[in-house]
């Protein structure tokens, strides 16, 4: 793999992601791991990350020349540009000139492997308050900026370069190519990491761990499982029993869709529960996010215990066992948990994964080693419908933590109205691309008076909550088309009667979270 060494800024798993989009397969390490452990993975390259810290700030992650024995090419972006530099033997100086945000860059002379043929003059994204005054020996300085005398350097002998600038991001139009030219042309790695690759991989991974056993997934109608599921229907045919678990927080349509959709696309065997009863019982009287949240995951993995059990007890009878569970893992989980950068519990997020340990199975992830946009590519691959594939997000606990206050039946289709409302315009609008997800939350406590037809109402507002994001862990709010707003707007008023107010929560994140609760 070609390795990120990450530097703890958030750029890390950003960069990952473009080395792969260069058919590259790549992982994020963290900035601790020793040059030995670096080396242990057999790296086809290695990239330095950004990162916060000055490379002469006490403390300072810096880069162990001995990388640089190692006969391994080094691309350093930002700070691992700076720190790279300093343990090569360059100069790195803090100036006080900062660079935040766009910049022009000034290609030198023929702009060297990396830059070459690119314009002379053009853009890229900056944030560094140190620079780089002095190139390491070997190094031929490419390209400078108002605020850096050395912007890009490379020594394509030795395949090492490196770039003030942040490639990944897409404020810098040529960061791309910069890296892929890279990967491909320094560094001389050949772009193999594609989704037949991913697709022929994996299956033939799932093959060997379970041989000729027999597996269960629990679909939950998002892109994750159903990617996992659809693999493992691949690899193992119909020894893979698919559940799905109704809990009645679900929105109008889902679980019909996952019923044809799902099956019509991988022909697997799915098992549908109706838990709705057993979760509104459950939930009866609670209005407290966190203890919605730890009921929901609860009563989750009970149905799914007791489905697996009954499943079991089918299959003995034909003398087969269930050993081993399928699990929507993604890559950046894995790094999350295993970065231990102990960041804060915000919310307890109920996925459908977090199942007990006691249920005896051996867990199955074929997306560990996968980013969102290649589960999505891998989806499509296998041949599931766009509406699975590019489905927004929806969270585990669904619905029930869009109705503040006590989720009942009597609620949740009210709020089930109003949300199929709002999708539905959203989608006839084209916008579905365009937002990361729009929850409809219902404050089922709060009225308001309101004026309809001829008579006094006193209804529950809905709120809308359209927002933009990359990854969830930030987002902005969308600035949806008035036109849309005000269908969506006038239909939920019209057509769903306890609601005669609509807002619009236009609160980034931070400081608010996605979801209300
Ligand atoms: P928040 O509200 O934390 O949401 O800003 C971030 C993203 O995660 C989704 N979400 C969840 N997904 N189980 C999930 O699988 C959960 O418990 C959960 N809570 C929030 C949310 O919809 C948004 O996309």
């Amino acid at each position: 793999p070609v390795l990120v060494v990450d530097y703890g800024a958030q750029y890390a798993q950003l960069i990952a992601r473009r080395v792969r989009e260069a058919q590259v397969y790549s992982e994020v390490v963290p900035h601790t791991a020793s040059v030995a452990e670096l080396l242990e993975h057999n790296p086809a390259a290695i990239v330095l990350s950004g990162g916060p810290a000055s490379v002469y700030a006490d403390g300072a992650p810096a880069v162990d020349p001995a990388l640089f024995d190692a006969d391994v090419p080094v691309f350093g972006i930002c700070y691992g540009f700076q720190a790279m530099a300093s343990a090569l033997g360059g100069t790195v100086e803090h100036t006080g000139t900062r660079e935040f945000g766009r910049t022009e860059l000034n290609v030198h002379g023929a702009g060297g492997l990396l830059h070459e043929d690119l314009p002379g003059h053009h853009p890229v994204w900056m944030s560094h308050g140190d620079c780089v005054t002095k190139a390491p020996d070997g190094f031929e300085v490419t390209a400078t900026s108002e605020g850096a005398p050395v912007a890009a350097f490379e020594d394509t002998k030795r395949r090492y370069a490196g770039v003030q600038y942040h490639p990944e991001v897409a404020h810098s139009p040529y960061g791309q190519e910069v890296l892929r030219r890279f990967l491909h042309e320094v560094a001389g790695i050949r772009p193999q990491w594609t989704t037949a690759s991913i697709v022929d991989e994996q299956v033939a991974r799932i093959r060997e761990q379970i041989g000729d056993g027999h597996a269960i997934c629990a679909l939950s109608g998002g892109v994750d499982s159903a990617v996992a599921g659809a693999l493992v229907q691949r690899a193992i045919g119909d020894r893979l029993t698919c559940v799905f678990v109704d809990h009645g927080l679900l929105r109008a349509g889902e679980r019909a869709q996952v019923e044809r959709d799902f099956v019509a696309a991988t022909g697997v065997r799915l098992v549908t529960v109706d838990a709705r009863e057993r979760f509104l019982s459950a939930l009866a009287g609670v209005t407290d996010p966190e203890e919605k949240r730890k009921i929901i995951g609860r009563e989750f993995i009970r149905v799914f215990e007791q489905a697996a059990r009954d499943l079991q007890a089918e299959a003995g009878e034909h003398g087969q066992h269930y050993d081993y569970l399928v699990q929507g893992t993604l890559y950046p989980d894995v790094v999350e948990s295993g970065g231990g950068t102990g960041a804060a519990n915000i919310k307890s997020h109920h996925n459908v994964g977090g199942l007990p340990e006691d249920l005896d199975f051996e867990l199955v992830e074929p997306l560990r080693a996968l980013f969102k946009d290649e589960v999505r590519r891998v989806g499509t691959e296998l041949g599931l419908p766009e509406t699975i594939v590019h489905r927004q997000p929806f969270p585990g606990p669904g619905l029930g933590i869009r109705i503040i206050g006590e989720v009942t039946a009597q609620r949740l289709e009210v709020l089930r109205a109003a949300d199929a409302i709002a999708r539905e315009e959203l989608t006839a609008a084209g916008l579905d691309r365009d937002i990361w997800q729009c929850p409809v939350v219902l404050l089922a406590d709060v009225r308001s008076v309101g004026v309809q037809g001829d008579g006094r109402t006193y209804g529950h507002p809905v709120v809308l909550r359209p927002v933009s994001s990359e990854d969830a862990m930030t987002a902005d709010w969308t600035r949806l088309p008035y036109d849309v707003l005000e269908r969506i707007s006038t239909r939920i008023t019209n057509e769903v009667a306890e609601v005669n107010r609509v807002v619009l929560d236009v609160t980034s994140k931070p400081p608010g979270t996605i979801e209300w609760e």
